[in-house]
């Protein structure tokens, strides 16, 4: 596995291959960023994944500081994968960037409290592909918003680049794997599981009650634990607008606070 720092070593290096498969990553890697890599292999011959967190994509009072960093474990799990190259950008990356703004469906649920978040994402996103010139790039569907955005912004800007979205990976206890557990104290990461036990209750429920119904009894449910969800909603997993009661497919969709870290999960009906 090789280490690609910078613009040009990217160009030079990367030169003669193709069918690359992108994974970008933030690092601080675990079980759901190799199943990334998984699936990256499933369509691309090389394989790269990239580390960078990405100052763009965070807010002012956001955990940008306390953002784990862990590269050398990072590179031993991703070189265990099976990926060839990995893109460590320093700093520089954001000399001259050229700033993008994502589309509208950014303003609704996480970012209506991180109204800047997505205009970062899709902005080091895009010179990621940039760089690395990319024919795949794989994005964890835990990030739904997320990967709905990227789809959309490519699209709308005639990248010819296949997105490709990767199931959640889950702790045994059904916690959706994210770097930021790793922040939760010990009693918060007790409590952290209800909040994939209230997403499957809905989806179970998703046909007897209605959504109105569902959503009162999971924020009761919370509230008992003194967890009070940023969001949760059910929605059109195209749109993001609040579903109807007899949509067959649907996303239900949270963002809850434990403490001072913010966790997001969902669950896609089809
Ligand atoms: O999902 C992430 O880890 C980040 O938002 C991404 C896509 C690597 C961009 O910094």
């Amino acid at each position: 596995m090789e280490i690609i720092n910078n613009e040009s070593q990217a160009k030079e290096v990367l030169r003669d291959f193709s069918e690359i498969a992108l994974v970008p990553t933030m690092g601080n890697l675990h079980s759901g960023h190799v199943s990334l890599v998984d699936k990256a292999k499933e369509v691309g011959k090389i394989i790269i994944a990239s580390i960078y967190v990405n100052p763009l994509q965070f807010g002012i009072n956001e955990d940008f500081d306390s953002y784990p960093r862990t590269l050398n474990d990072d590179l031993s799990k991703l070189e265990q994968a099976g990926c060839d190259f990995v893109f460590c950008p320093s700093e520089n990356i954001l000399e001259n960037i050229q700033k993008y703004k994502a589309p509208d469906i950014s303003k609704k649920l996480c970012g209506k409290t991180r109204p800047t978040h997505f205009d970062g994402v899709v902005t080091i996103v895009r010179k990621l592909f940039e760089v690395l010139n990319p024919d795949y790039a794989v994005f964890g569907l835990k990030d739904y918003q997320q990967f709905l955005i990227i789809k959309k912004f490519f699209k709308e800007h005639n990248f010819q680049i296949k997105i490709l979205g990767s199931p959640i990976i889950r702790e045994d206890d059904g916690l959706a794997m994210s770097s930021r557990n790793n922040l939760l104290t010990s009693q918060d990461r007790k409590i952290a599981p209800q909040i994939f036990e209230q997403l499957t209750f809905i989806k179970n429920n998703i046909k007897n009650k209605t959504h109105d119904e569902l959503i009162i009894n999971s924020i009761e449910a919370f509230k008992k634990n003194n967890i009070f969800p940023e969001y949760l909603s059910i929605l059109n997993p195209e749109t993001l607008e609040d579903a109807s009661e007899n949509d067959a497919s649907v996303l239900i969709a949270i963002a809850v606070k434990l403490g001072n870290v913010r966790l997001i999960d969902n669950i896609l009906i089809n």
